[in-house]
């Protein structure tokens, strides 16, 4: 029976959320500290449901993506708060939704069933031995990407600065701190937040995960590359997903 992780502590949330499974026949199991609530289980469940507005929720859905890659990742916000959304959803978040809509959104997830799709970054070995700027990737259908490894985590970005533009891995990186050649805005790369302007906004970052000896960006089953934050911010058009 497919498995729903409920981490979010609303009464109207989890009521619609036994709803929704009930009618997919999924069954739901609570979990109040991340994917260790679930003990030493081989198989993830299908759908965790997060609070983005919980404390250390960014690392919570890094834990979950490292323990079982193929659950799809589902916020619920009980405000709207566009920052706290962007946040979420560059913290990795498949999907998010304000309370009311939750029900809705896992039926199509639970519909959607072990669908998540790959979009394979680089091979492994290429980035062996690397730290800091791994790659920068010209030919993704948003156009270049750049790659980092900060703190033992493989991470990837669309470089553009958000503020004018200029390339990203041409600047300099300092602990996981990346300065833009341009104008000098700093974006932490654990997080993709602005630490300081010209920029006024962060960079939609992407833990990568590894998979049959590549580095693969993870995609929800019905969302495509374009979908994403960074690509919509950068403009481009249609589903030029992979
Ligand atoms: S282009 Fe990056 S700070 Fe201006």
């Amino acid at each position: 029976m497919d498995r729903v992780a409920l981490g979010v502590a609303d009464g109207l949330v989890e009521r619609a959320v036994r709803r929704a499974a009930g009618r997919r026949g999924a069954e739901v199991v609570t979990v109040a500290a991340g994917p260790s609530g679930l003990g030493d289980q081989d198989s993830g469940p299908l759908v965790v449901v997060l609070d983005i507005e919980a404390p250390g929720v960014a690392a919570d859905v890094a834990a979950w993506r490292d323990r079982w890659p193929e659950t799809l990742v589902l916020g619920v916000a009980s405000r709207p708060d566009r920052d706290r959304w962007l946040s979420a959803e560059r913290a990795g978040f498949d999907r998010v939704v304000n309370r009311g809509a939750v029900g809705r959104a896992l039926e199509e997830l639970l519909t959607a069933g072990r669908g998540r799709r790959w979009f394979p970054v680089l091979a492994d070995a290429d980035a062996a031995g690397h730290l800091g700027l791994v790659a920068r990737l010209g030919d993704s259908p948003v156009g270049p990407l750049a790659v980092y490894r900060v703190e033992g985590a493989m991470v990837c970005f669309v470089d553009r600065c958000p503020h004018a533009g200029r390339a990203l891995a041409e600047g300099v990186l300092e602990g996981s701190v990346l300065t833009c050649p341009g104008h000098g805005s700093q974006f932490d790369l654990k997080s993709g937040a602005r630490l300081r302007g010209p920029a006024d906004e962060g960079i939609a970052l992407w833990r990568l995960v590894l998979r049959q000896g590549r580095w693969c960006l993870p995609l929800g089953p019905t969302s495509s590359l374009a979908e994403f934050p960074a690509a919509s911010a950068a403009g481009v058009p249609g589903d030029a997903g992979p």
